[in-house]
């Protein structure tokens, strides 16, 4: 039996700093930290993204910069998005298998560049379709399961091969994992891990990501058949027991505030890494309600990211990276 007041006073945990320092049960790290990084085509180039305010795509000759900018405030990895040029996007997608795309040479690059920094490249064809969906579409304009995997499969080998360290499958096609992983296994890629973007919901928060991807304009209907509906919980349980059983090393969760309960439910359930995506959408809310003068910029970055530890995410994705890398050195 605990004392009540007076004897009681949880003020006295709060009335310094360094009682508060003392008593957080819950801190942020650089470590805690996975960078996205949008790659343009050109040199020299810095294509800032309207809808996504302080965040560039960059061409490959600048992004062993940002790398290395990561990596010497202790980001452990970074995440990778290409703006592929509008003549190379096609129906079937052949550009995310091109050994030399955007994707392949930026891993390169990052690897001359920040040798020390994990490299995670998403699987999925959406940068790279002229429809702008994650997957091969039939004529009725439905993503196509089956005839997706192995472009997915062989998307994830030229990744590996180029150097990825984790393979990211965002697409929600079911069965992607468990023949990515056999592909990795049998392709001499035992150490390239996955992080599957297991609880993907069909979000409204993803709108400046199509935008940095170049695949919001093109994009016909929704992503709706593949992505999960935000009314359901119980659903991204079965889908993480999925991934995990076919060989998922590490999960996500996407997007990220909206969905803390998915995230504490995720770790309760499982004890695995499980990663959080606070997405285009989280970021440019943040940042347009500080610059409406509606919040404080600092305090809203490292208060959100505060949020996913507390609620039991392993690493954060975030557009926020080097931002709340600094604040908190
Ligand atoms: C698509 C993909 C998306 C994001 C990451 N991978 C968008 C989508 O599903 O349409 C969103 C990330 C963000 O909004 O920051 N494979």
């Amino acid at each position: 039996m605990s004392a009540s007041f007076p004897y009681l006073r949880m003020r006295r945990g709060r009335s310094s700093a360094w009682m508060r320092a003392m008593l957080a049960e819950h801190r942020l790290h650089p470590s805690d930290f996975i960078w996205p990084l949008f790659i343009c085509d050109g040199r020299d180039c810095e294509e800032p993204i309207g809808s996504l305010p302080g965040v560039s795509r960059w061409s490959i000759d600048r992004i062993g910069a940002k790398a290395r900018e990561a990596a010497d405030l202790g980001i452990p990895c970074v995440a990778l998005f290409p703006n592929t040029p509008e003549q190379l996007r096609t129906e079937r997608a052949e550009e995310a298998l091109n050994k030399d795309n955007l994707i392949c040479r930026a891993i390169k690059t990052i690897k001359d560049a920040a040798p020390e920094i994990g490299v995670l490249t998403d699987v999925a064809l959406d940068p790279y379709t002229a429809h702008g969906h994650d997957g091969l579409v039939d004529a009725q304009g439905n993503v196509i399961n089956d005839d997706t995997v192995p472009i997915l499969v062989e998307q994830a080998l030229v990744q590996a091969e180029a150097g990825a360290d984790i393979v990211a499958p965002s697409d929600m096609m079911d069965g992607r994992v468990a023949a990515i992983r056999e592909a990795l296994e049998s392709g001499g890629h035992q150490n390239v891990a996955i992080m599957a973007y297991a609880a993907k919901y069909a979000s409204a928060f993803y709108g400046p990501f199509r935008d940095a991807v170049g695949s919001r304009g093109r994009l016909k209907g929704d992503k709706r058949g593949y992505q999960m509906d935000p009314a359901n919980s119980e659903e991204a349980l079965r889908e993480v027991e999925l991934d995990l059983a076919e060989g998922a090393d590490f999960v996500m969760v996407k997007p990220g505030l909206p969905y803390l309960d998915i995230v504490r439910q995720v770790k309760d359930a499982f004890g695995v890494p499980t990663f959080v995506y606070q997405v285009s959408g989280e970021y440019a809310m943040i940042e347009h309600a500080a610059a409406a003068g509606a919040g404080e910029r600092d305090a809203l970055i490292l208060e959100t990211l505060l949020a996913f530890k507390r609620a039991g995410a392993t690493g954060v994705l975030t557009y926020h990276a080097v931002d709340a890398a600094r604040l908190i050195a």
